[in-house]
């Protein structure tokens, strides 16, 4: 029996009451790269003195619950189930072998006191925190080193009350560079699926040195107004499928990285392997967004069935000089754009450096670009393609594209500069280093 009918029968036999079939049948989509695991061995956090009324606070419930299923390894692990309820509690780490099933009406809530919020010490493809120097804070639901874990139920929420953090950030008073809302470090085997992602301080979903992620069917909710708050952020991870989503946020709804300038590149971890489907969302920044930290290489992305509206930029590619590494073999395909500042954006000129130690010759590539059937309304600029005047970007390739501006009579539609590739079908036409079919060297096999 295939893996798929096993899946069904498992779900069929035993998992109905508690965990949702449709979703378990329906991972194939998502390349059945992760099984979703039936855990016999439950727990509730409620045996360890977990109280639901948004005032006490659960850390030590939380706590305890993950010491006993890393203690005790009952095999296939242990399901830890969080009822109806606001459960307030400080940042926790989860353990392997274990499900942290929400039931609907479960809140999982962060507390707002920063001042004991735990630091941890800084990525090592980022040499320091991301927004300050130093260590950073450990993210409110923290995963290190495991494999085997999985976040779901019935759409229960994980909320981060982040606002304290952003007012922090405006005011100029952080510390440390703020916590995301999940992180997995080191991590393999890990799904995450229905479950409402609120209010993050910081990035919601950050999977870094992982492989084997699959994130479907979560809504991650953030103000627009936000700073930072990305939706998932795939970061020097492979084998990575987000599908089925929503994302509303105040910064890019997914963006793939993999460290920065001197720090990334010395560590020297791609992402590959990225599959984002069936995407819909909003934001001020980008839909589908590449970088800007990219030094430990990007390649093979493919994004598709990606609805965008109220955006800044719908499709975001973004390096900068002193990030070496590479960005090759990308692809968005039927992509959907409505209200945008821009449709496409490809750039060499984007984002911070750690430090003033960066290389200012070590120069990203950028090759093997694919965007195709995109369609879009009321995009005020449709593409911005910047490359770099001592490494163009090549093999950019556009087709069947059309972008309906709502222009201002002398904002250009296309902007191009050091970039090489083709475009077929693409309207309103783009800049010449594009719009010829001729010599579409790399391009012709994406036509
Ligand atoms: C949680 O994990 C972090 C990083 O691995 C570690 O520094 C910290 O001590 C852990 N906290 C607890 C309470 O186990
Ligand atoms: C949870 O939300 C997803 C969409 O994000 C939806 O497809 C699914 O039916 C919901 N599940 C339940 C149990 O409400
Ligand atoms: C490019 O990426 C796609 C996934 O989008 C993958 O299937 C393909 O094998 C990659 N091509 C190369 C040459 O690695």
């Amino acid at each position: 029996m295939n893996r798929f009918l096993i899946s069904v029968f498992l779900c069929y036999l035993a998992i109905a009451p508690f965990l949702n079939c449709f979703s378990l049948a329906e991972l194939i989509t998502c390349s059945g790269i992760v099984p979703m695991r039936y855990r016999n061995d439950k727990i509730s956090i409620t045996d360890f003195g977990g109280v639901g009324d948004g005032k006490t606070v659960n850390t030590k419930a939380f706590r305890e619950a993950i010491y006993r299923i890393e203690h005790l390894r009952r095999r296939g692990g242990t399901l830890l189930y969080i009822p109806p309820g606001v459960y307030l509690t400080e940042s926790f780490n989860l353990t392997s072998y274990m499900t942290l099933y929400l039931a609907r009406g479960a809140v999982i809530k962060a507390t707002q006191n920063t001042l004991n919020w735990p630091l941890i010490a800084p990525l090592p493809s980022y040499g320091r925190g991301r927004e300050l120097p130093g260590g950073r804070y450990m993210s409110f639901i923290h995963g290190d080193g495991l494999r085997d874990v999985i976040i779901t139920g019935e759409n229960g929420t994980i909320d981060g009350q982040g606002e304290v953090w952003w007012n922090m950030w405006r005011q100029r008073t952080l510390q440390f560079t703020r916590p995301n809302l999940v992180e997995f470090i080191n991590s393999q085997n890990i799904i995450i699926s229905n479950v409402i992602f609120r209010n993050s301080p910081f990035w919601n979903i950050h999977p870094v040195y992982s492989r084997n992620i699959v994130v479907r069917y979560v809504t991650i909710l953030a103000p627009s107004d936000s700073p930072n708050t990305d939706g998932i952020d795939p970061d020097s991870s492979s084998e990575v499928c987000i599908e089925d989503s929503y994302i509303s946020t105040g910064d890019d709804l997914v963006a793939v990285k993999s460290g920065w300038d001197e720090y990334g590149i010395a560590y020297d971890r791609p992402s590959s392997d990225i599959t984002i489907r069936r995407v819909t969302g909003s934001s001020p920044f980008g839909g589908i967004a590449v970088g800007s930290e990219a030094s430990g290489g990007v390649q093979n992305v493919f994004a598709e069935h990606i609805n965008l509206f109220n955006m800044g930029t719908g499709i975001h590619i973004k390096t900068n000089i002193g990030r070496g590494g590479f960005i090759k073999n990308i692809t968005a395909s039927n992509v959907y754009i409505e209200n945008a500042r821009k449709g496409i954006k490809i750039s060499g000129d984007v984002g911070d450096h750690p430090d003033d130690n960066y290389n200012r010759n070590a120069l990203p590539v950028v090759h093997g670009i694919t965007l195709k059937d995109v369609w879009g309304v009321n995009v005020l600029q449709a593409g911005l393609i910047q490359g770099l005047r001592d490494s163009p970007f090549t093999g950019i390739c556009l087709s069947n594209i059309n972008l309906r501006t709502t222009t201002r009579p002398r904002t250009p539609t296309w902007k191009c500069s050091d970039v090489r590739g083709a475009a077929h079908q693409v309207s309103p036409l783009p800049c010449s280093e594009l719009s010829s079919v001729q010599n579409t060297g790399s391009c012709s096999t994406h036509f």
